[in-house]
C-alpha cells in the first residue's frame, strides 16, 4: 500500500472514468488522519469541484451543524465521497463512475482504518452497505463489515430539502458517539 500523498498524487491525475473531462479538479478527502469517524457523502458539487475541498457549499453548513450537535468538528472526522469528480449538474453518479472511483475510496479506509463508517446519503449507503438500502427506514441502524462499523444517515442536501429531518439526524449522530464510546471500551475495559 502507497501513502496518502501518493494517492493524493494519483487521484489528482486520475482519467479513469469521463468525469475526468468535465471536472474543474477532483476533491480529495480531508480531515483528521486517525479518525474516529470516516464520513463518506456522494459526490463534490459545484462549490466543491471550484474549490477542491468536500462540503464547503450549502450542505456543508448542515454538515456542521449535524457533527457540533455531537460534539464535533471537522478536525476530529475524515470527510470523504464515493467519487471525487464532479458529475455535471450534480446529477447522480454511474455505476461505472462509481467503480472507478472506488478502489481510492478502499485506499483510503485501509491508510486510514476508521472503527466506524459513516454513510451520508441514499447512494453511499447502496455502494458500501447494501445495494437495496432504504435511507428512510435504515438510516441509523448498524453492520458490521470487515472490522469496521457502518451506517447510514440522509444526506445533508436532504435535510436542506426536508428540514423536518435534522432532528433526527441529530439522533443518528448521538448513536454514532455511542458506537465510538463502546468501541474504545471494547478495546480498554478497565
Ligand atoms: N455533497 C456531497 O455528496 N459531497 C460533497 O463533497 C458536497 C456535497
Amino acid at each position: 500500500m502507497y501513502s496518502y500523498k501518493k494517492l493524493e498524487t494519483i487521484i489528482q491525475q486520475c482519467s479513469r472514468c469521463p468525469l475526468s473531462q468535465s471536472r474543474n479538479q477532483p476533491v480529495m478527502g480531508r480531515g483528521n488522519m486517525k479518525p474516529g469517524i470516516m464520513l463518506v457523502a456522494e459526490a463534490p458539487g459545484a462549490q466543491e469541484d471550484l474549490q477542491g475541498v468536500p462540503f464547503v457549499g450549502p450542505a456543508g453548513r448542515v454538515l456542521d451543524i449535524l457533527l457540533a450537535s455531537a460534539g464535533l468538528t471537522r478536525q476530529d472526522v475524515y470527510i470523504t465521497n464515493i467519487i471525487k469528480c464532479r458529475p455535471p449538474g450534480n446529477r447522480d453518479p454511474k455505476p461505472e463512475e462509481q467503480n472507478a472511483c472506488l478502489p481510492f475510496l478502499r485506499a483510503e479506509t485501509t491508510l486510514l482504518k476508521p472503527p466506524v463508517i459513516v454513510c451520508l446519503g441514499r447512494i453511499a449507503a447502496q455502494k458500501l452497505i447494501d445495494p437495496n438500502f432504504k435511507i428512510t427506514k435504515q438510516h441509523g441502524t448498524w453492520v458490521q463489515r470487515k472490522g469496521y462499523w457502518m451506517t447510514a444517515v440522509y444526506h445533508p442536501s436532504a435535510i436542506l430539502r426536508d428540514p423536518s429531518r435534522l432532528e433526527e439526524t441529530k439522533k443518528d449522530f448521538q448513536s454514532i458517539i455511542q458506537k465510538l464510546k463502546e468501541i474504545e471500551e471494547s478495546k480498554f475495559p478497565l
